[in-house]
């Protein structure tokens, strides 16, 4: 009796605390549609997250000039400091308790890998702007992406490497706990081989993310004498790798993909490790067209640096996101879904946005010479 008694009054509690809250709910401005961000602010990716959000906010800027629809576009970041755990349950909170109708997210694919099945569960759309491992969209029909694929840009490399560079014995280091260093590898070692180049020494030498010393490593690899480095990592491993190496006398050019493109490696890889390398981007500041340069003038004014790929692409994926919602029948989940996965020919900053049937973007790659300046323009490649 005693307990029947407790329950029924929390059952008046809990009645009237939702009666309350819906009250309150129904008082407040009218008018906001949530949605979540999971990108890594701190951590050994920092800069991809502080990029991203630097430029989804520039863009959130005039998208709520107008509104959409006579709504405001209201965006809650999350941190997933770079750790697939945390992505998860930073993905989980958004839902289960911000309520928000689309996530977009994160950067690493291991990080999105982890995010984007509880999202799909979840039937909450998701749009990452920078995850290019394959599988990543596999995850089902709410998962999308407004960037290239690693099988994409592997091949980029493996060709420039091949063809432009006239190297034809790589070495390859693998960051093993990275889906996308993994994937990347593979599609070098692939498309390299098929070119008619030769993988020299053991398949490939990994490392761990927060490794720092990589001399045995590298020294291994000295002894094969490759003539090229495909290096598929993030920028702070990969900046240690080249400011050691050439330390160690190793003055072949280090190959890398977007994981890279961080002013940060600059840094950590000296002006000496910096020097003659290229990697894979989504993205060049130097590029001429009139837009693209239009918006490094007004990202270098309002941030007071010079924006990187996930700047362009997080600046990118917002805008993404808004034309999709102005064309979806509601702000519900489901049609805000379908009308993101029928994007076509959306002029980005990174390029020319159709979501296919996959929901992956096929876009242009750039090449990109790193120098202790930054990331300098070689060549456009189309899909
Ligand atoms: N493509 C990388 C990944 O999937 C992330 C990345 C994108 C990093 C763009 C930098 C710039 O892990």
């Amino acid at each position: 009796m005693k307990i029947c008694f407790k329950i029924l009054a929390l059952c008046c509690a809990v009645t009237m605390t939702m009666t309350m809250m819906t009250v309150a709910f129904a008082a407040a401005p009218k008018g906001e549609i949530k949605v979540g961000a999971v990108f890594p602010m701190t951590g050994p990716s920092a800069t991809f997250g502080q990029e991203s959000v630097n430029g989804i906010k520039m863009g959130l800027a005039t998208i709520n000039k107008a509104g959409i629809k006579g709504q405001a576009l209201k965006v809650i970041f999350e941190d997933d400091k770079g750790e697939p755990v945390e992505a998860a349950n930073a993905v989980r909170k958004l839902i289960n308790i911000d309520k928000v109708v689309t996530l977009l997210g994160s950067v690493a694919s291991s990080n999105t890998l982890a995010a984007a099945p509880i999202a799909q569960e979840a039937k909450i759309p998701l749009i990452t702007p920078a995850s290019t491992n394959e599988k990543v969209t596999m995850a089902g029909d709410y998962i999308s992406r407004t960037c290239f694929t690693d099988d994409f840009q592997g091949v980029v490399m493996a060709k420039f490497a091949f063809e432009s560079l006239k190297k034809t014995r790589a070495a390859i280091i693998v960051d093993n706990s990275s889906d996308y260093s993994k994937g990347l590898s593979k599609v070098f070692r692939e498309k390299f081989t098929a070119l008619g180049g030769t993988i020299v020494g053991k398949s490939e030498y990994a490392y761990q993310q927060k490794d720092t010393d990589f001399r045995s490593l590298l020294q291994k690899i000295k002894r094969e004498n490759p003539d090229v480095i495909w290096l598929p990592g993030y920028y702070t491993e990969a900046g240690l790798i080249l400011k050691q190496a050439r330390e160690m006398g190793m003055n072949l050019p280090f190959l890398g993909g977007d994981g890279w493109d961080s002013a940060t490696l600059q840094k950590l890889a000296g002006p000496e490790g910096i020097k003659g390398n290229y990697i894979s981007s989504h993205f060049s500041s130097e590029d001429k067209d009139p837009m693209v340069q239009n918006f490094v003038k007004e990202y270098t004014k309002l941030y007071k640096q010079a924006p990187g790929a996930m700047a362009a692409l997080g600046y990118d994926v917002i805008f993404v996101l808004a034309d999709a919602l102005k064309r979806a029948k509601t702000f519900g989940p489901e049609d805000i879904k379908m009308a993101i996965n029928s994007t076509t020919n959306f002029q980005g900053i990174t390029g020319n946005i159709t979501i296919d049937k996959n929901r992956n973007a096929q876009k242009s790659a750039v090449v990109l010479e790193t120098t202790a300046n930054g990331f300098a323009f070689k060549q456009k490649v189309a899909p």
